[in-house]
């Protein structure tokens, strides 16, 4: 498959999808969203993959949010379908992927980025990687179920700080609240995630995609917290701090909320 945005590698068993938007940080825009559901969906149904990592390209970044050039003028309709749209299509979809997904953070995970590696059924963080949920300084709320997968990961007191300050955590602190299982230097990120890969594919695919299915189910329960979260997001559009944070990113100062 062809893709613009994203780039695909396969060795054995082991599919890689590399997020290749190096010069704006590997954001997501609807065309990498788009893609990225097409990949999961290909390397799903490709019975010779095991185990998928995603990771970014360069060594800055994984993934430093969802486009904020594309939505800062979306209206409470178009910011709650945004937020419907890529969780239906990528955000759930790897979240229930019968395939093992393990995220590789190369560098900065910041809001949909965090969001797409919590998404992913566990984490490697390089050093330098760098973690966060910035929604809330630019007038919206984690939009791709950050608001439910954080707590579940690493607490809800250590979330509502994280959501709160909107602060980036370093990779070793991510590690100590269980967001990331291991941190290495970026060098060794592919390869201990190789590593890891190459023992998960000596089990049973059939029994971990169960066992992906019964962990899952432990948090049914939080539907309603997507749908919630969902509605809030599109709400944040209809607010004047939701223009003034998404403007004030763009034209590169600081906001100033009323
Ligand atoms: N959406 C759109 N563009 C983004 C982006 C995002 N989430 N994150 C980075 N970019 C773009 C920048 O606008 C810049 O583009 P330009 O060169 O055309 O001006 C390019 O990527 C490089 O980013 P820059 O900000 O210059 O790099 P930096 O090293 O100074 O800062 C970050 C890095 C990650 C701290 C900073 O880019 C940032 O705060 N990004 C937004 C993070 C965020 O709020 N994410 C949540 C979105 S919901």
């Amino acid at each position: 498959m062809n893709f613009d945005t994203i780039l695909i590698e396969q060795q054995e068993s082991i599919a890689t999808i590399i997020i290749n938007r190096p010069k704006k940080l590997n954001a997501l825009n609807k065309d990498t969203i788009l893609e990225l559901h097409q990949a999961f969906k290909f390397l799903e149904n490709d019975t010779s993959v095991k185990v998928i990592i995603i990771t970014g390209s360069g060594e800055k970044a994984f993934v430093a949010g969802a486009d904020i050039s594309e939505f800062a003028d979306y209206n409470v309709e178009e910011g709650t379908e945004l937020a419907r749209e890529g969780q239906n299509i990528l955000f759930d979809f790897v979240q229930n992927l019968s395939t093992p997904v393990i995220a590789a953070i190369n560098g900065f995970a910041l809001g949909g980025g965090l969001e797409l590696a919590m998404a992913a059924h566990f984490r490697v963080a390089s050093s330098n990687a760098k973690m966060g949920l910035p929604e809330v300084s630019l007038g919206v709320i984690p939009g791709y179920g950050g608001t439910q997968r954080l707590p579940q990961l690493v607490g809800k007191g250590k979330a509502m700080e994280m959501i709160m300050t909107a602060a980036m955590i370093s990779a070793e602190e991510a590690k100590q609240y269980g967001l990331v299982n291991y941190v290495v230097e970026q060098n060794e990120l592919i390869p201990l995630c190789e590593k890891l890969a190459s023992k998960i594919i000596k089990n049973s695919s059939v029994a971990i995609s169960a066992a992906i299915k019964a962990i899952n189910a432990n948090y049914t329960n939080c539907v309603n917290g997507y749908s919630v979260e969902i509605e809030q997001f599109g709400v944040s559009f209809g607010t004047e701090d939701f223009k003034e944070g998404t403007t004030a990113f763009l034209e590169k100062r600081k906001p100033e909320f009323e």
